[in-house]
């Protein structure tokens, strides 16, 4: 399934363009004697099986990142050009040693309570399974078997042998971790620490609490060199109850939420504070890396249309504020990311060490800067959200300990038990960065259950990650058009607008919410069975595996949709007007999985576009119809979301031509624009496309616009049905006979009918 990816507008990564200052370095040796010449690092550098990349050249200062193919690391990972032009090596040896990519291998149990372990090696192989046993009188809670994965990570949970005898349950000990502390009554504590050279990440002490469960963050030991792919960071944000047991358990279901994630919510105000890492370490590459990331979640919050602020502080050896939360222009995309796109790399230039300390101590600053302005006791203070983004690679080394300027903000605050969801602080190294795994775990929250510390290859991960950070369930208006981007996100949850539609027995059409109450969908629906009560309508719903059943109060059909019109034209069928609207009979509960679409031309899908008041119809039409060749979607009988393009002007002209062809339904066809009339878009010429089958129709084509959904028509017909018993065939595999074709409702066309029926429960923009 490749549509959430494709469809992203994430902006393509930037080539690195050469600075004029180093197209004059690479012209100096031309003239020789006149200017001393800078020394440049060898270039035996080259590690078998693997890649580098040169931060700037083979000039002093540039560092080299080496990068090994899926399942081996490289040793070292960089390399550091030294003044005198020659390469940094260890303290140890002063020869440089010829890197090598190594094979990842996952690490062994150090001990394992109650129960065996099989087999018993030093380290695993990349693959390799582990599988756990209890005795007699232990229940095995996590996962029986685990596998090595590429990262050098057990995939699944820590597999821990309970009797369930104590106040807490058994914390469990993860694999490469020594446990010290085997009581687990009210009070008791345990603490952690990692076999050899692994790496702890998550709470070293826990304290058996109240309410039964462990305080913090079960400890994992990771190997130094080990990062996250974004499906291991889903689990680890969402809540599950396993969690607070100390150890997770995929068989339990997720039921309570601790807040971890960064809420978004209608009231209150959420600061969002991203600070970059601009020093050496990082080279300008990744900081470019973090300045996309940024631009990436600066564009996604803003699209749920609420109350935040993003403030930007870039970093090194000093902090520079980029864009404070105390300014106005905070609130507002476009001014955040036009101050964005000018923070600079070079800015840094006189100072290139890493002081996180002072990056956070201005964060808390500009809380504390806020909260004099608000008032301490006021509710506009107290009812602020703050998250804390830091892009770095750990490795902190000047201005002190971070985690003093933490504390200061944690105290201001005034984070306790009961506001601990009003402050969150990520750690995320993204790019090809040597990270340093303890510090970034330092820097991250540590909430029970919670993991705020990440490592990430890329933005594209880095996207996936943030998706799963947002929490959405406090968000119960009728916001339009928002669907969850992630991978993993289910079928429902990416399109939850979309209903099925049915007469008591089996499904028939498909449809839109286009708000609480209506459902947009066609009118061939209802051709043979025009009886309301005979339908139903099937709503997304969390907590039903299914969806919820919901009746129909009334069926409005356009009354110019008339199949026969043009029967004495040689048109036996004629789908103009194929336009219904379905008021359930109670309104549909906001959720995850049921939401409206946008439909253009609206006020709300006019907040959703971020267009200026003033906007009209047109303005939506051109901004969304806006090539001759439109990337669109609709949902297929089986949730996924399929591709198609539609056509518009010259493309539109060309794509209807087969119609003439089509000698059973249009025997005597002169004109094909009278069968596909201006009302209709057009797709499926292509063979990246796919084509609706029967029982899809009535479903939204859509498309996406700033992480926002919009609905510009809907499935009517087609020349060519690629279904059978509910199937699809391969793709495109079309018999030579047929000329696949389809068209769909255009919702611009049939802006009068709408504005008729829906003009009290949208807001309609002018034409
Ligand atoms: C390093 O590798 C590249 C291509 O793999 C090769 O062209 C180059 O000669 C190598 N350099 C050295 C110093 O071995
Ligand atoms: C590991 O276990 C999985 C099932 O959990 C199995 O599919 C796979 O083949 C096993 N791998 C090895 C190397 O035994
Ligand atoms: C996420 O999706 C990938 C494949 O798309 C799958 O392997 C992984 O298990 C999923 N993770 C979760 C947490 O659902
Ligand atoms: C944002 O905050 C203002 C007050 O500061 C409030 O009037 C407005 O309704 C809020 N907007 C949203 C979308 O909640
Ligand atoms: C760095 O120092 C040089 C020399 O003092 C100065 O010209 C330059 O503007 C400084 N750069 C920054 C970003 O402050
Ligand atoms: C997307 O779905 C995941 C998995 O259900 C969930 O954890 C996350 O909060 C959702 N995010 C958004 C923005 O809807
Ligand atoms: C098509 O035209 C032929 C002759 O012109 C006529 O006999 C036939 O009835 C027409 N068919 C339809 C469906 O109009
Ligand atoms: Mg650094």
């Amino acid at each position: 399934m490749t549509f959430p990816l494709s469809s992203l507008s994430l902006p393509a990564p930037k080539v690195a363009t050469m600075h004029p200052l180093m197209v004059l370095l690479c012209l100096l040796p031309l003239f020789p004697g006149s200017i001393a010449v800078t020394p440049s690092c060898p270039k035996n550098v080259n590690i078998s099986g693997g890649t580098f990349t040169l931060s700037k050249g083979w000039a002093p200062g540039s560092i080299l990142t080496y990068s090994c193919p899926l399942g081996y690391y490289p040793v070292p990972s960089t390399r550091l050009c030294k003044l005198n032009g020659q390469w940094q090596t260890s303290s140890r040896s002063s020869r440089l040693t010829k890197a090598v990519c190594k094979p990842v291998r996952c690490p062994s149990p150090v001990s394992f309570e109650n129960g065996v372990y099989t087999p018993r090696l030093g380290s695993h192989p990349v693959g390799s399974n582990l599988s756990f046993e209890c005795e007699d009188g232990f229940m095995l809670r996590g996962s029986s078997i685990r596998q090595c994965r590429p990262n050098g990570m057990w995939d699944g949970e820590t597999a821990v042998c309970d009797n369930g005898a104590s106040h807490c349950p058994n914390p469990g000990i993860s694999v490469g971790a020594v446990r010290t502390g085997s009581r687990f009554g009210l009070g008791d504590k345990v603490s952690y620490r990692c076999s050899s050279n692994l790496v702890l990440t998550g709470s070293a002490l826990r304290e058996c609490q109240s309410n039964g469960m462990w305080s913090g963050t079960e400890p994992i030991c990771r190997q130094p060199y080990s990062y996250d792919f974004p499906e291991d960071v889903a689990p680890a944000l969402g809540t599950s109850l396993s969690h607070m047991l100390g150890a997770t358990n995929p068989t339990q279901k997720n039921s309570e939420n601790l807040g971890r994630k960064i809420h978004i919510q209608r009231s209150g105000h959420l600061n969002l504070y991203f600070l970059l890492d601009a020093s050496q370490s990082v080279a300008e590459k990744d900081f470019e890396i973090f300045k996309e990331s940024v631009n990436i979640m600066v564009d996604r919050i803003f699209s749920f249309e609420i109350n935040v602020s993003v403030a930007i502080i870039t970093f090194a050896s000093r902090p520079k504020v980029i864009m404070s939360v105390l300014y106005d222009t905070s609130r507002d995309v476009m001014e955040v990311m036009s101050h964005l796109e000018k923070a600079n790399y070079k800015d840094h230039e006189n100072g290139t060490g890493t002081n996180t300390f002072a990056a956070l101590n201005s964060v808390y600053l500009m809380m504390n800067n806020q909260m004099q302005r608000l008032g301490m006791n006021t509710a506009a203070w107290q009812e602020i959200r703050h998250a804390i983004i830091l892009l770095t690679d750990g490795k902190s080394n000047m201005g002190g300990s971070p985690k003093v300027a933490i504390d200061k903000i944690t105290e201001i605050v005034n984070i306790n038990q009961k506001r601990n969801d009003y402050l969150d602080i990520y750690a995320i190294g993204v790019g090809k960065l040597d990270v340093d795994w303890r510090e970034l775990n330092e820097l991250g929250s540590k909430k029970d259950g919670e993991r705020h510390a990440f490592i990430l290859q890329d933005t594209q991960a880095l996207y996936q990650v943030f998706e799963h950070m947002l929490d959405v369930s406090k968000l119960t208006d009728v916001i339009c058009g928002v669907g969850n981007m992630s991978t993993n996100a289910s079928n429902q949850e990416r399109t939850p607008w979309h209903v099925i539609i049915k007469p008591q027995g089996q499904a028939t059409c498909r449809g839109a919410l286009v708000s609480d109450q209506w459902v947009l969908t066609a009118a061939h629906c209802f051709r043979h069975n025009g009886d309301r009560k005979l339908w139903r309508v099937i709503v997304g719903d969390p907590s039903l595996r299914n969806g919820q059943e919901f009746e129909i109060k009334e069926i409005v059909i356009s009354s110019n949709f008339d199949v026969r019109a043009k029967e004495n034209q040689g048109i036996r069928e004629f789908y103009g007007d194929d336009i219904a609207l379905l008021q359930l009979e109670k309104k549909v509960k906001m959720s995850t999985h049921a939401r409206p679409i946008c439909l253009p031309c609206t006020m709300e899908a006019n907040l959703a576009l971020r267009r200026p008041l003033s906007s009209t119809c047109q303005d939506h039409e051109k901004d969304l119809l806006n090539q001759l060749s439109v990337p669109a979607h609709f949902v297929g009988l089986d949730g996924n979301s399929l591709n198609v393009r539609l056509k518009t002007g010259s493309e539109w002209t060309k794509c209807i031509q087969p119609v003439s062809k089509d000698q059973v339904w249009f025997p005597n066809l002169t004109d094909v624009n009278e069968v596909v009339t201006d009302q209709f878009l057009c797709s499926g010429s292509e063979k990246m496309e796919d084509n609706p089958c029967k029982g899809e129709s009535g479903g939204a084509v859509y498309l996406e616009k700033r992480f926002r959904f919009f609905q510009v028509g809907l499935v009517s017909w087609g020349l060519y049905n690629p279904c059978e018993n509910g199937k699809r065939y391969p793709h495109k595999k079309v018999p030579s006979s047929r000329v696949p074709r389809d068209f769909h409702i255009n919702l611009f066309r049939l802006q009068p009918w709408l504005r008729q029926h829906l003009g009290g429960v949208l807001n309609f923009l002018p034409l």
